[in-house]
């Protein structure tokens, strides 16, 4: 049995909740670590299909406990709105709990990160407009408010909010004056209904986690967004404000790195990203547009269409690395289905130098310079939705799978071969396959 840490391995909408739900099949808590509901993830059981922005993937099994920690940012009509949408059908929701430490967006967040994200006009990150950069500015200003603060005696809620209502004051009127502005009476009137619904949800999280710890319970740490987002490792700044990377399960749970046994990273066969930002193996013909039609690479956020390219192994290496990856999750094999050729990414040239690196750059202006060097891999014909044995697989699927797995230095663990729980491929199970082992890369056959 194991403490389990899901993370997205590239851009974000990497098949998570997919890979999350099925783990917590085995897991007696499922904690939400970072970012907000900028995150979307659509989770089915039976006929029923809810796309969750910040509820855990876990929710949908009963008696596990689900837990929105610290580190998360909260929309709390969002969070409410998911809460009823699982009361109507008749799922329950006693089993899901969030931070007091964590903090609130609040109206003016989101006024702000749209009208932040216009002023820039071109050179927009193309965020969710979800105000969860802004809410994150203020948690680390220290001028946030956090869930906690909502059960305060009123003069101690009333002044935290005279504290932040000046400090945003002179940033609305001299920067957006074309912005609504709140008074403390007006936020006061917004924090109270929340305080009230949010009630029976609001928990010190930290104590409840190290409880499980306590209980030797399975712990999954679900991740949000990707690598590739992350702050500080991220295609910064076209990321997101949270750390979405392993570190981040930590920080964001309040548990320590050494109750952590395994890291899962979860890669999409290709690659997609969602808003701006640099794609070295982005597609612009109709290979790209294959992939999103047959992937439905749709954001579950935003509606967008998502930018499609081939696996990049140099990303996809460098996610082993900041994440301390021992385990590979790969999602959507099944739309490489009929595909002639496959093309990995093996390394990064620079277009004016030539000079050839595998090595992810940390300098926005160094990515904007470089092309892929690709491997082209034969495709397989017919369809590997039905598949539930690697063996089973396609010889020239296994080899792909393989080499992606040299390459990264990262051994398989998990294979999706369609967006049902029963179409996945378990080479083993994090959880019950019990504590850290050396990993080692799978061989090629071919
Ligand atoms: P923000 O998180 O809304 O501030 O957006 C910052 C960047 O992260 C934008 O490029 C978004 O498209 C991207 N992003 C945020 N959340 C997700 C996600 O859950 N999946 C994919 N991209 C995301």
């Amino acid at each position: 049995m194991a403490n389990v840490v899901v993370v997205g391995a590239q851009w974000g909408d990497e098949g998570k909740a997919k890979i999350t739900d099925l783990l917590a099949a085995e897991a007696d808590v499922v904690v939400r670590c970072q970012g907000g509901c900028n995150a979307g993830h659509t989770v089915k059981h039976g006929e029923d299909v809810f796309k969750f922005h910040l509820v855990p993937s876990g929710m949908l099994y009963g008696d596990t406990l689900c837990l929105i920690g610290n580190g998360t940012v909260i929309n709390p009509q969002v969070l409410l709105n998911e809460i009823e949408a699982l009361q109507q059908k008749g799922y329950a929701t006693s089993n899901l709990k969030v931070s007091n430490r964590a903090h609130l967006t609040l109206p003016f967040h989101t006024d702000l990160d749209q009208a932040q994200e216009s002023a820039l006009a071109e050179k927009k990150i193309g965020t969710t407009g979800r105000g969860i950069g802004p809410t994150y500015m203020d948690k680390v200003g220290r001028y946030g408010l956090r869930i906690g603060d909502l059960y305060e005696p009123e003069a101690v809620l009333r002044e935290r909010l005279t504290q932040i209502v000046e400090a945003k004051a002179e940033l609305l009127a001299k920067c957006y004056p074309h912005l609504p502005t709140y008074t403390v009476d007006d936020l006061l009137a917004w924090c109270k209904p929340f305080a009230e619904k949010l009630a029976p949800y609001v928990a010190d999280t930290v104590g409840l986690v190290h409880e499980s710890l306590a209980q030797n319970h399975n712990i999954l740490f679900e991740g949000a967004q990707g690598t590739l987002l992350d702050v500080d490792y991220g295609t910064y700044p076209f990321v997101t404000s949270s750390n979405a990377t392993a570190g981040g399960a930590c920080t964001g749970s309040g548990v320590g790195p050494t109750q952590i046994d395994r890291v899962i990273g979860v890669m999409k066969a290709y690659t997609t990203r969602v808003g701006e930002g640099p794609f070295p193996t982005e597609l612009s013909d109709d290979i790209g547009r294959q992939l999103l039609e047959i992937g439905q690479e749709f954001g579950t956020t935003t509606g967008r269409p998502r930018r499609c390219g081939w696996f990049d192994a140099v990303i996809a290496k460098y996610s082993v690395q900041v994440n301390g990856l021992d385990g590979l999750a790969i999602t959507k094999l099944d739309v490489y289905d009929g595909m002639p050729e496959l093309k990995i990414c093996v390394a990064y040239r620079n277009r004016e130098t030539g000079e050839q690196t595998t090595q992810f750059p940390s300098q926005l202006r160094a990515l904007q310079h470089v092309e892929p060097v690709y491997e082209t891999w034969p495709g397989w014909a017919g369809s590997v939705k039905e598949t539930r044995q690697y063996e089973d697989l396609p010889v020239e699927a296994r080899n792909y799978l393989s080499r992606i797995s040299a390459l990264i230095g990262c051994r398989l663990s998990i294979v999706s071969v369609g967006p049902e729980r029963n179409q996945t491929i378990l080479l083993e199970n994090p959880i019950s396959g019990g504590k850290r082992h050396l990993s080692s890369p799978e061989k090629v056959i071919a």
